[in-house]
């Protein structure tokens, strides 16, 4: 079983009318991928409609070119967003063609939706709804055997893709949601595991083989922690580390999965909004060095991530205020008013978003980037005083759409940033140390318009300089 998508095809599978191709044109532009849709490849390769191959060659023989059109697509790279035929999954050979190149994601669609998007129209196998209903009922096990997940709609297809789901509830899941059968070990720190933890355990059933506590916060991301952490470990390559906090137990564990015997899988269930909705999302891991932030890391895709949202309900103020920030951040990017919805919905968009880019961008060579938005600005804040991750970040954004010439009345609304007591002259050097800084030119990201972000803009010092001084109190 395929655990997501980052690496092979994403292919969608379902039933006539299920969506498959719109919504798997929509899954495309967003994680950057070629779209092909095999009836669409069919018809052009054959210079018939799909009735007319019906009527022309009959079922088995349309089955026949069916099965090798989908075949070949699967078995080209780069890996695309490859949507099927209702029939394809019938062929053994195309289900075969799915389990070693792809990911599959069976799009979900009740029977009454179905029919009424398809009747009337030209599918040879959509004129009589009785006939219709008893291929439904057939095929519906079909799919669910030849899936690796299940989705209703883009959220989820993205979401399934980057090998994450965002269920209230899931928590209590786990023992099902971590892949494989392997021991897991269990890493999380005091306050999270006395919340959390029985649950967790309880969930995980014969499959825990050890927990591991972590100290909360920064604390926890130090190369001594990675290291007794390394030292408790007696897992196999078999094994999963599941790494069940907020986004420093993430970052730490997720390290130590990414490096132990050479990388172990390892799962990420976070449990503060940081986490939900960015930490434990595309793959990054670190830990600090005296030096600086998260100076040693790795890239290390996690085999799943388990987002129980409900689990937001125990977070204290503080730590959730630090997550509307990146929620603010990626409704700027996403160009929706993302914060305004509900915990479910929220931390949904905003994984969903932030999968996508870095499914697009798993090594952080492009179009990640644009995750920087207000961080240039909140980084050399915190390199210049007290100030916490979230109160920077609320900087940030509000330097970023005053740069953008956008209205900053939403981000005062929703973040009120107030300007922090810093040093001045640290923060301004900070920043034109910030690693995007290149040939003495500080790049940033800014936004054309809400949804629109733009990287790589070049400002005058004065200019970027006025705006930092704004955030900063005398
Ligand atoms: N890897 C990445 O891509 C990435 C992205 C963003 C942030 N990060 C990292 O994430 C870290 C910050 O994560 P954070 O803000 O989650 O901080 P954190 O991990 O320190 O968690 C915040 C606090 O909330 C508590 N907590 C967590 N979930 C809780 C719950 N449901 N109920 C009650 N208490 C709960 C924790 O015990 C902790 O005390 C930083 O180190 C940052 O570098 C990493």
């Amino acid at each position: 079983m395929a655990n997501h998508a980052l690496d092979r095809h994403l292919a969608l599978i379902g039933f006539m009318g299920a969506g498959k191709t719109t919504l798997g044109a929509e899954v495309a532009e967003r994680l950057g991928r070629t779209f092909i849709d095999l009836d669409r490849e069919l018809e052009a390769q054959q210079r018939r409609t799909i009735s007319e191959l019906f009527a022309h060659g009959g079922e088995a023989h349309f089955r026949v070119l069916e099965a090798a059109a989908a075949v070949d697509a699967l078995s080209k790279a780069p890996p695309a967003v490859v949507a099927l035929g209702g029939g394809a999954a019938e062929s053994a050979t195309v289900r075969k063609a799915l389990r070693d190149n792809a990911m599959t994601v069976r799009l979900e669609v009740d029977f009454d939706t179905a029919w009424e998007r398809v009747q009337g129209g030209d599918r040879p196998l959509a004129a009589d709804r009785d006939q219709f209903r008893a291929l439904f009922e057939r095929r519906k096990t079909l799919y669910e055997a030849a899936a690796d997940a299940t989705a209703r709609d883009v959220e989820e297809v993205v979401l399934a893709a980057g090998g994450a789901v965002v269920e209230s509830g899931s928590l209590e899941q786990l023992g099902v949601l971590i892949p494989g059968e392997g021991p897991v070990a269990l890493v999380s720190d005091p306050r999270v595991q006395g919340i959390y933890g029985a649950d967790a355990q309880m969930a995980l059933g014969s499959r825990l083989a050890s927990t591991h506590e972590l100290p909360a916060g920064e604390q926890a991301k130090t190369v001594a922690e990675a290291e007794r952490l390394w030292n408790e470990l007696r897992l196999d390559r078999r094994g999963t580390v599941a790494a069940l906090g907020g986004g420093c137990t993430v970052d730490t564990a997720g390290f130590v999965a990414a490096t132990y015997l050479r990388g172990v899988d390892w799962v990420a269930i976070p449990t503060s909004l940081v986490g939900q909705v960015d930490a434990a999302l595309g793959g990054k891991t670190a830990v600090n060095l005296p030096e600086g932030k998260n100076l040693v890391g790795a890239f290390h895709w996690p085999a799943r991530t388990v987002v129980d949202p409900a689990a937001l309900a125990t977070l204290p103020e503080t730590e959730r205020r630090a997550g509307m920030a990146e929620v603010f951040k990626t409704g700027l990017l996403a160009g929706e008013r993302i914060w305004e919805l509900p915990d479910l919905e929220l931390v949904r968009r905003c994984a969903a978003y932030k999968l996508a880019i870095c499914l697009r961008d798993p090594l952080e060579q492009g179009p990640r980037e644009v995750l920087n938005l207000g961080h240039t600005f909140a980084h050399a804040l915190e390199a210049a005083g007290p100030v916490t991750h979230g109160e920077a970040v609320a900087l940030g954004l509000l330097a970023a759409l005053r740069l953008s010439e956008l209205d900053t009345g939403d981000v005062e609304e929703t973040l009120a940033p107030r300007p922090v007591r810093v040093d001045r002259e640290r923060a301004w050097t900070a920043l034109q140390r910030d690693k995007k800084a290149r040939d003495g030119t500080i790049r940033l990201v800014l936004l054309e318009a809400p949804g629109k972000p733009v990287t790589g803009v070049e400002l005058r010092d004065d200019d970027v300089r006025r705006e930092l001084d704004r955030l900063i109190a005398n």
